[in-house]
């Protein structure tokens, strides 16, 4: 019986982690930045980016292959001025911050705080239909925050060489969602819980249904469980 109990708990926790890859952080202490994300569905990610601004600044989180910013790069830039706000998806080419034709986020929101920091969410494809415009993130990538640069309209916001970010930097780690199409089911929500405390009843069959490293480890799971009871 203690061997089950301890196989079970060696299950568990092989599972929380496989399941981590499809959320995660990242975060710049020194530069009061961060970003979260989520796999909320078989080709969608939510994230949440956090960077100083007030209401004549922008922020922006770039997803890239490299580590330092190069031209041709995937962004997406927010900004709030208590009054209006916008997030776009953007790529910057020849320096120039160009406005995607094809919007590919959607459950944009804004919320500037009084101790000036911009929290931005936005959806977007883990892999885009806008081949020219947008980097998949079907292996890992880089994420590159900026912030500090001015608007002078937050309706219909321009990006030119006078406003330029005042810090940005790299975060300091990768996404790596190449695993994670996972179909949007009830345990997704238990998922996204700091602490995983998920039953495998409900979690099992949903998370399998294509995230192969979890069969994986079921296959291993249940090989070492058979092992272990014949012991
Ligand atoms: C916003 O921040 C910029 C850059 O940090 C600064 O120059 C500007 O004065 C600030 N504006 C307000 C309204 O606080
Ligand atoms: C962004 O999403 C997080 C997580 O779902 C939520 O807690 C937060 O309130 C959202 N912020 C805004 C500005 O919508
Ligand atoms: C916010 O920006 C909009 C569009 O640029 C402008 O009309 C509005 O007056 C601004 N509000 C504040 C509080 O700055
Ligand atoms: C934070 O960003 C700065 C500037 O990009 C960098 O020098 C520093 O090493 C970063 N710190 C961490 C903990 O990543």
């Amino acid at each position: 019986m203690n061997h089950q109990i301890v196989v079970l708990a060696f299950i568990f926790s092989l599972l929380s982690l496989s399941l981590a890859q499809c959320t995660g952080a990242l975060t710049n202490s020194s530069h009061q930045v961060s970003v979260s994300w989520m796999v909320v569905g078989e080709n969608s990610v939510s994230f949440t980016f956090t960077a100083p601004a007030n209401s004549s600044t922008y922020t922006s989180l770039a997803i890239s292959d490299h580590a330092v910013l190069l031209n041709n790069i995937d962004v997406v830039y927010a900004g709030d001025n208590e009054t209006t706000n916008f997030v776009e998806d953007r790529w910057i080419v020849n320096f120039m911050s160009l406005y995607d034709k094809q919007q590919d986020i959607e459950d944009t929101s804004t919320l500037l705080t009084d101790d000036d920091l911009l929290m931005v969410n936005f959806t977007r494809p883990i892999i885009s239909t806008d081949e020219a415009q947008d980097t998949n993130l079907n292996a890992c990538k880089y994420l590159i925050w900026a912030y500090g640069g001015t608007v002078e309209s937050f309706k219909y916001p321009k990006f030119t060489f006078q406003n330029l970010p005042r810090a940005f930097g790299t975060f300091n780690g990768q996404i790596c969602l190449q695993y994670c199409g996972v179909s949007p089911s009830p345990s997704m929500s238990l998922m996204s819980s700091s602490t995983p405390t998920v039953s495998p009843s409900s979690q099992t069959p949903s998370a399998a249904t294509n995230n192969h490293p979890v069969i994986f480890i079921i296959l291993f799971a249940i090989v070492l469980l058979s092992c272990t009871l014949h012991i």
